[in-house]
């Protein structure tokens, strides 16, 4: 059984993780791949203390121009730089549905907070019925529920536009909804990393954080991506092919038949069976483009039935490649396959 001690701890090593707040800039750089998908719509966010959530006053400061109807915001309980729930264990809400005109006056710290009755967990009865009332959900919700989150989002059907971790497309739960074309990466990142704002106590050790003059600590996150079922105004921008098939350069998997293509860029225009490339692929993935059919994860054939034990590196299911040395285990794969040319 665990001690009291270690579950304290893993409690703090849990919240270090989920308390990252998000930047103004990043919130703006997104919603603005939706003009008017917002229109006339109730906009949530069930994991933001509306009294300093960035993403409440994105929405508040934008509401009158994207034309949204009903704003919504509710915050947990240990949210640390809100001035909600934290000291009584309960979470807060607010709404703003267009009055006062002016949304300056819905700076951070000026709107009406008001109480919940329970810690305001995004799977509380009153955040649940907040859900129903909404069209769009847009946060960044705790890393550590992000697998719960989008089932939760999903089953009461809503559009969403989510910050997450790209490696959160391998989740069992969250790969299929990439496949089935349910759900997709947003567009204003790609590649690089993020900053982000952590809580005043946030322990400052790392070479990619700092503070600024008011005592305000960042931090930079890698592979943060937008999960959405947004379609971009300006559409899916796809691969752009140049590349030829030859076998030398495009060798089979050892324990699945599909070829390594290492970087999206070098996919061959010429190809059409099987192919393994990299979870950035999904970066530029255009459903009219290819097929996903799966990926190392769950299609990757035991390499006991191809090598002898201990002649290549073990560990969950992977693909392998045949090198001059033995076999090379790959990073996850995504399996795709071109649609046939008339679907473009
Ligand atoms: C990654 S932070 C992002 C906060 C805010 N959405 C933003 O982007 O600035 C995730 C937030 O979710 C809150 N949280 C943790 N568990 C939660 C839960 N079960 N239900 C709702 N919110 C939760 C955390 O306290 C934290 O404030």
């Amino acid at each position: 059984m665990q001690s009291s001690r270690s579950r304290a701890f893993q409690a703090a090593k849990t919240a270090k993780k989920d308390e990252f707040y998000t930047r103004l800039e990043e919130i703006e750089a997104e919603v603005s791949f939706y003009p008017g998908q917002f229109v006339g719509k109730t906009v949530y966010m069930n994991c933001d203390d509306p009294s300093h959530s960035n993403f409440f006053r994105f929405f508040a400061n934008n509401f009158h121009s994207l034309g949204i109807k009903r704003l919504l915001a509710s915050g947990f309980k240990v949210d640390c730089r809100g001035n909600g729930g934290a000291s009584n264990g309960l979470g807060v809400w607010a709404e703003y549905t267009g009055i006062p005109q002016d949304p300056k006056s819905l700076l951070p710290g000026q709107v009406e907070l008001r109480t919940l009755s329970g810690d305001g967990d995004f799977r509380s009865a009153e955040a649940i019925r907040l859900l129903e009332e909404a069209d769009i959900v847009v946060t960044n919700p705790p890393f550590s529920l992000f697998s719960e989150y989008v089932n939760c989002l999903m089953d009461h059907d809503k559009e969403l536009l989510i910050l997450g971790n790209m490696n959160a497309l391998t989740y069992r739960n969250v790969f299929p909804l990439f496949q089935q074309d349910l759900l997709w990466y947003g567009k204003s990142i790609h590649s690089g990393d993020r900053e982000f704002l952590v809580p005043f106590n946030y322990p400052l050790e790392a070479a990619n954080s700092r503070m600024d003059d008011a005592g305000n600590k960042y931090i930079r996150v890698k592979g943060v991506r937008w999960f959405t079922n947004l379609v971009p105004s300006e559409g899916f921008e796809g691969v752009s092919l140049t590349k030829e098939f030859s076998a030398q350069q495009y060798p089979q998997y050892v324990n699945y038949p599909a070829i390594e293509v290492s970087r999206t860029r070098d996919i061959p225009r010429d190809y059409y069976g099987e192919m393994g490339v990299p979870i950035s692929f999904m970066d530029h993935y255009d459903p009219r483009q290819f097929n996903i059919i799966g990926s190392s994860k769950e299609l990757a054939l035991p390499m006991d039935n191809f090598a002898e034990p201990g002649t290549y590196q073990n560990g969950g299911p992977r693909f392998y490649l045949h090198t001059n040395t033995g076999f090379r285990r790959m990073y996850e794969r995504i399996v795709i396959k071109r649609r046939p040319k008339d679907s473009m």
